[in-house]
């Protein structure tokens, strides 16, 4: 799974600017087991370099989005990072290897509290788990220095651009559902100036507004 990640980082480098996998993100995906967060029917799948489903309409990213994601971001062993669309849990892991503390929010309750008890159940201390909706982030825990969204919404949710530190980034995929949305990296200048470059062509579930109805089936 490994090798196909870098061959994809090669692949993409003209669009994303990494040739390689960064060293942490590169030791975080290979410590993390992916075939621990989907169920019995995908485990023959588990190290492919796709999403897979994992119920609810909901899928766990392609490795090669999540090294990426992460990568974007930057992250740093002192970093706080929030993560919307916790899903299987396996972001907030690869993110849980490298940061000091994950905060993630569900919108499908039971996928939140299964993620909680598999993070629990492998170790993981430093990942909050909380049900709720990721349009409004999770303001007791802001600022952070990371947004990871992994879920596509039509525009960048103010109250996430709100709890982004100054010299934080976030990472989102924009556009409308069904179709292909771009992957956003915004950085927060110290001024609080935003700027944005579109990094990629992704295909996510949506990001759905709470009480919006269910995410329809998509790639990531
Ligand atoms: C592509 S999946 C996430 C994959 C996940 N990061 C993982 O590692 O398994 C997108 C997730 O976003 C969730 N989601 C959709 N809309 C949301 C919202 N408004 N707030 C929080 N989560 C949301 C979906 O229920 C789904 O689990």
């Amino acid at each position: 799974m490994v090798a196909e990640i870098e061959a994809t980082y090669a692949a993409t480098r003209a669009q994303t600017g990494f040739a390689a996998m960064s060293a942490p993100v590169r030791a975080a995906m290979l410590r993390v087991e992916r075939h621990r967060f989907v169920g019995a029917r995908e485990q023959p799948f588990a190290y492919r370099n796709q999403p897979l489903p994992i119920g609810h309409g909901q899928t766990i990213s392609q490795p090669f989005i999540v090294a990426l994601s992460t990568d974007l971001v930057a992250p740093e062993p002192h970093h706080v990072v929030l993560e919307i669309g916790t899903g299987s849990g396996y972001q907030a892991a690869v993110l849980a290897e490298i940061v000091h503390q994950v905060y993630t929010i569900e919108l499908v309750e039971p996928l939140a509290r299964e993620a909680a008890a598999r993070l629990a159940a492998l170790g993981y201390r430093n990942v909050e788990v909380r049900a709720g909706d990721g349009y409004a982030g999770w303001p007791e825990k802001a600022p952070f220095d990371a947004i990871v969204v992994t879920a596509a919404a039509a525009a960048v949710p103010q109250a996430l651009v709100e709890q982004l530190k100054p010299g934080g980034r976030m990472v989102i995929p924009v556009g409308a559902p069904g179709g292909l949305q771009r992957l956003v990296l915004l950085t927060k200048a110290a001024d609080g100036t935003i700027a944005r470059r579109d990094v990629l062509p992704v295909r996510f579930v949506p990001m759905v507004p709470a009480g919006g109805g269910g995410g329809t089936r998509e790639r990531n």
